[in-house]
């Protein structure tokens, strides 16, 4: 292999001086080889670390005794939980020896299907200490989608929790994991242990020689585990995301680059100091919690919030509540989150002066500008920036946003590019626009050390998916606009994916599920303007007996939904129609469907050489009703 680099000479002495200031136990040999046309990316090449070390162990003569975790579960009338730097070594040695045991080893891959407790951050922490690969698998999803990310992972172990609290409801996790294990429509798994973690005390099967209690085992673990060496191209984990098209994706990112970007956008973007308590809101089973609740944080040895629950449960105040009571100086947050808090009303929020808050942020979708002063001045309380910050599950870290308190702040924008990373816009062509002020397709132009190295098994759909569309350059999917300061505002996905309350949902995936139903024979599914998720998902179905109950079949489609893929994929507005509007080839126009769910009938446009011109009134008169 060549050892060429893509970088500058000031991105290679910028990305050295990073690196340097963490714990190796050998250095690299070469910073940074591969290009964006082989996609064959690597960094620190002949390095060797753990990242565990990195998080945990270099912290203990100094930070002991420091507040690494905080606990707040989802019924506040349960004591919150505390787990010093001392405390989580111990707690994370403990939970690897455990692995260990269960004859786990570096390369294996272990599934985690939890609700947020310290075990889930625990657990992760401890895979990494081993080498092990963890994939999360998100609680929402159903024991359909597990069982995917499980045959595709080729997961060895699943850890999970009997049930988990999710506001007044309980999630029955292990009843779903057994779901996904025991089906044999389902095909064939190689995951051969399953770990829970007591939690609700439900009533649960426990199947012998499979299941086993977190509880029992974790007993006779020894306190220390000494950390494993691994290479800085080593999976570190694999993390599912829809696309547009076809199956979720497992991307993979590995260690080094993971670890050296993540920790240092931590830093940049949150202005940390040392005393400071950070809180994230987002679940583990996304990139965001991955790395801004666990390794951004406790690699640079910061305090980070756990929250077991949900934004308005009990009550609409349970968010400045947590931020009073653990005087979280940084908030992180999504868009989403903030819309629906803001909904209750202002007198929520102006009854806590939250004064320990210093810096709020925002992911996972565009922030409108309303949200973003409601944040602001509510939250905020006019006294703390907003960091508006943009990446993506396959960026690992944060790519473009302010800086807290440095960067001019300007509602709404994501602004510049953190240093070390270079974005560009291009036209439809992938001809680079070099004008200031400017719109186009948001591109990657040069390798950044955390960007994810390929799709866990199918690295010809991560080349085609991200490197194909523009020659040389990362595609991002999303579209932006450039203004004279130079500043990025997103403007969304120019492809079939919808955004969904932060989450990221894949029309076809949707799509799929919908067609599973018997009395379905094709649907279109496009997303919505919706106040409070950003964008909700509007299902457009043609059934093979016109004359269902229209009630019956939409419930039926939900529920359908719901089990294939999980409630986040739940359709919010199904329209039965006739037909839907195709090309002389057959290819469904989702380009008409969105501008009729969007009310621009305007801007349609020309529709006569459709195959079927006369269902387009059709369907605009249905969506009247
Ligand atoms: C997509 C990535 C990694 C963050 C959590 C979501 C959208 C993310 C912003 C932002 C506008 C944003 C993009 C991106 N997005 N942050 N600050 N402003 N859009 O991760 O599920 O991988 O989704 O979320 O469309 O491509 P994800």
């Amino acid at each position: 292999m060549s050892n060429k680099t893509m970088l500058t000479p000031e991105l290679e002495q910028y990305w050295t001086e990073i690196a340097n200031t963490f714990q190796w136990k050998k250095k690299w040999d070469t910073l940074q080889t591969g290009d964006f046309e082989q996609v064959n990316i690597e960094w620190f090449k002949g390095a060797k670390l753990n990242i565990t070390e990195n998080c945990l162990d270099r912290h203990l003569e100094h930070r002991r005794n420091k507040k690494a975790v905080i606990f707040e579960p989802n019924n506040p009338n349960e004591a919150a939980a505390f787990y010093t730097f001392g405390e989580l070594h111990v707690a994370v040695c403990r939970f690897s020896n455990l692995l260990k045991k269960q004859g786990l080893k570096k390369g294996d891959v272990v599934c985690f299907y939890m609700g947020m407790t310290p075990e889930l951050l625990i657990g992760l922490l401890a895979c990494a200490r081993l080498g092990i690969v963890h994939t999360v698998v998100f609680g929402g999803f159903s024991s359909q989608s597990l069982h995917g990310r499980l045959q595709d992972s080729k997961a060895k172990l699943i850890v999970t929790h009997d049930g988990s609290f999710r506001g007044d409801k309980i999630v029955p996790l292990k009843a779903m994991v057994d779901e996904a294990l025991d089906n044999q429509n389902w095909g064939e798994l190689s995951v051969e242990k399953v770990l829970v973690v007591k939690r609700t005390q439900q009533e649960i099967t426990m199947k012998q020689g499979r299941d086993y209690w977190y509880e029992t085992l974790i007993k006779d673990c020894d306190i220390y585990c000494p950390a494993v060496e691994v290479e800085a191209e080593d999976p570190l984990f694999i993390l599912y995301t829809s696309g547009s098209t076809g199956k979720p994706k497992g991307l993979l990112h590995t260690t080094a680059g993971y670890m050296v970007h993540a920790a240092n956008s931590f830093k940049e973007v949150f202005q940390i100091k040392e005393a400071d308590v950070f809180w994230c809101t987002a679940d583990i089973g996304w990139i965001t919690g991955h790395s801004y609740i666990i390794y951004g944080p406790l690699l640079n040895g910061t305090t980070t919030v756990m929250f077991e629950g949900i934004p308005n449960y009990p009550t609409p105040a349970r968010f400045w509540e947590v931020v009073e009571k653990h005087h979280v100086t940084h908030l992180y947050t999504a868009p989403t989150a903030i819309r629906s808090l803001e909904k209750f009303g202002s007198e929520i929020p102006d009854q806590f002066s939250m004064k320990s808050l210093k810096v709020l942020g925002s992911v996972g979708e565009p922030i409108n500008e309303e949200a973003w002063q409601w944040y602001h001045k509510h939250v905020g309380k006019g006294r703390c920036p907003i960091v508006d910050t943009w990446w993506q599950t396959e960026t690992g870290g944060i790519m473009i946003s302010p800086l807290a308190g440095i960067t001019n702040l300007k509602p709404a924008h994501a602004t510049l590019p953190l240093k070390g990373i270079v974005p560009m816009l291009v036209d439809e062509k992938g001809v680079e626009i070099k004008d200031t002020v400017a719109e186009g397709n948001l591109c990657i132009k040069m390798p950044w050390p955390s960007m994810a190295r390929t799709i866990y098994g199918d690295h010809a759909r991560f080349i085609q998916t991200y490197f194909s569309t523009y020659k040389g350059l990362y595609f991002t999917g999303d579209g932006a606009k450039r203004d004279s300061d130079s500043y990025y505002r997103i403007t969304g996905r120019v492809d079939d994916v919808i955004n969904v309350s932060g989450h990221r949902i894949g029309t076809a995936e949707v799509e799929d599920a919908i067609n599973e139903h018997p009395n379905v024979t094709e649907s279109a599914v496009v997303g919505f303007p919706h106040d409070i998720k950003g964008q909700g998902i509007y299902a457009f179905v043609t059934a093979l007996h016109p004359h269902v109950d229209v009630a019956t079949l939409e419930k039926e489609i939900r529920e359908t939904v719901q089990k294939i893929i999980g409630p986040i994929a739940k359709p919010d507005q199904i329209q039965v129609v006739e037909g839907l509007p195709k090309t002389r080839s057959g290819k469904i126009m989702r380009r008409i469907l969105r501008k009729i769910v969007e009310n621009d009938i305007a801007n349609i446009g020309d529709t006569s050489t459709l195959l079927n011109p006369e269902c387009v009134d059709k369907i605009i008169e249905g969506k009247k009703k």
